[in-house]
């Protein structure tokens, strides 16, 4: 059985697939930068630097610094993978040929939470800033169709309908969807440039006193985990998506070159204009003030008498929050789509659309549990549990760069991460600690999923994996 487990595919021919499971190469470096930033830039910075500040208090900056530390130093490792196995699939498929099927079944299945769960939250973030502009123009719809039981409502609809928008223009063809994202990055991107110009006048030193109210470890307090290592558990949701990217790999045209700037370029520029937004937050309005609405821009626009503003950025977060879902659903059907091609899902899930060339089947199952995730579920606790699963894949990342660096010196390296002894063993440090600054149910949670995932495994995948049945 530990042999069946420790089952692997070839490095050497990873890329190699039967005729028609193969996905066309379309992408290059713009489409691919714009598909990072599109996942990145998103209801993390847009809804959970409330959270965050909440949790962390001003030190909520310092948050945003350690995840952004520990991202930048995966990123450097996804770029080094990505370019070596430019298949999709993204951590489970570099882990199903460095490590073994077991393990790369399990990144898959935490890949999992990161996309379809993260997609999830980004809805409920986008349905947020909805409900406050309609309130804004003096619609007031009943609560028990703006959210879900948790807030006193039934069911969450404009997270639900905008799952299923996206999913529809997903099913219609990447690049078509690739490319409309780009306009939607520009006026991301606008907006937040234009909340930092407005709010950073009225930045005041005195409001960041204290700066760590609530001290640097995770800590319980009132119910509530809080501290800045646990605003940084939380408000690393913020940051993930640059893995995005890499999970295009197949689609790529030069995965040389368009992977390397794609993934790296998206996550520094993402980085500054963070720092920008938390840093002008905390420091234009209390933070005690906007931590729990859940439109705190926009709401620390209206607060600093620029009403105008606050709608402007509503709408632009309204507008461009979808190209987040649309991004991370993409990722997530091209991992299901491998991971069926594979064998450790039903097979037929990884057929290819005649003239689309998108994985039809798998899209629309995986929007459709997205849509009913977003319906019912709150915000905070759906990105701690998206951010669970990421850092599990991040963590087999590193270990899987470092081993091949061992196992396989001889490879040609388009892209080597510098240091790798440093940022390999930095990576897995960080996000074990990140991991354990989560909510002590949100750890249970993704043990639990990953639980019921082995189950799967056990019944399934490890007898209909194409490599079983190859060996039989
Ligand atoms: N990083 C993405 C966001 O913040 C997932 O929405």
């Amino acid at each position: 059985m530990l042999m069946a487990w420790s089952r692997r595919k070839s490095v050497d021919t990873i890329t190699h697939h039967e005729a028609g499971r193969s996905l066309k190469r379309t992408l290059s470096w713009p489409h691919l930068m714009a598909l990072g930033i599109g996942c990145i830039i998103g209801t993390g910075i847009y809804t959970l630097t409330g959270v965050g500040a909440g949790i962390a208090g001003p030190a909520v900056i310092l948050s945003f610094a350690v995840a952004g530390l520990v991202c930048a130093c995966a990123a450097l490792l996804y770029a080094e993978l990505a370019t070596l196995m430019p298949a999709a699939g993204s951590a489970y498929t570099y882990t199903y040929a460095v490590i073994g099927e077991a393990l790369a079944w399990i990144v898959g299945w935490s890949l999992i939470l990161e996309y379809a769960v993260g997609c999830a939250t980004v809805a409920v973030g986008w349905s947020g800033y909805l409900g406050g502009m309609l309130r804004a123009s003096g619609i007031d719809l009943p609560i028990e169709i703006m959210a879900g039981p948790h807030m006193g409502g039934i069911v969450n609809l404009p997270a639900v309908c905008i799952s299923l928008a996206i999913t529809a223009m997903l099913v219609a063809g990447t690049r078509e969807s690739a490319t409309l994202n780009i306009a939607l990055v520009l006026i991301k991107i606008v907006a937040l440039s234009i909340f930092v110009i407005f709010a950073m006048p009225a930045f005041d030193a005195t409001k960041l006193d204290p700066f760590m109210p609530f001290g640097f470890m995770a800590n319980e307090m009132d119910g509530q985990t809080k501290g800045v290592m646990a605003a940084a558990a939380i408000v690393f949701f913020a940051y993930f998506g640059f893995d995005a990217v890499s999970t295009s790999a197949e689609e790529a045209k030069d995965p040389g070159r368009d992977l390397v700037i794609g993934i790296i370029g998206s996550l520094a520029l993402c980085t500054v204009i963070y720092m920008l937004v938390a840093a002008v937050a905390v420091g234009a309005v209390p933070f005690t003030e906007f931590s729990a609405s859940p439109e705190p821009l926009a709401f620390i626009l209206r607060t600093l008498g620029f009403p105008y503003l606050g709608v402007a950025i509503g709408i632009a977060a309204i507008i461009a929050l979808p190209s987040v879902i649309l991004g991370l659903l993409y990722g997530q059907s091209r991992i299901f789509f491998v991971m069926a091609r594979d064998g450790l899902l039903p097979h037929h899930l990884s057929v290819v659309h005649a003239t689309r060339g998108t994985p039809v089947i798998v899209t629309v199952i995986t929007g459709s549990a997205i849509a009913v995730v977003s319906g019912f579920f709150r915000l905070d606790e759906i990105a701690a549990l998206a951010n669970s699963g990421t850092l599990l894949a991040f963590i087999a990342v590193a270990a899987c760069t470092m081993i091949l660096r061992i196992r396989r010196p001889d490879l040609k390296r388009i892209y080597s991460t510098p240091l790798i002894w440093v940022v390999g063993p930095l990576t897995i440090a960080g996000c074990l600690f990140l991991f354990i600054s989560l909510p002590l149910i949100t750890m249970l949670r993704f043990v639990a999923w990953n639980g019921v995932g082995f189950a799967i495994y056990l019944a399934y995948g490890q007898f209909k994996s194409r490599l079983a049945l190859a060996a039989k």
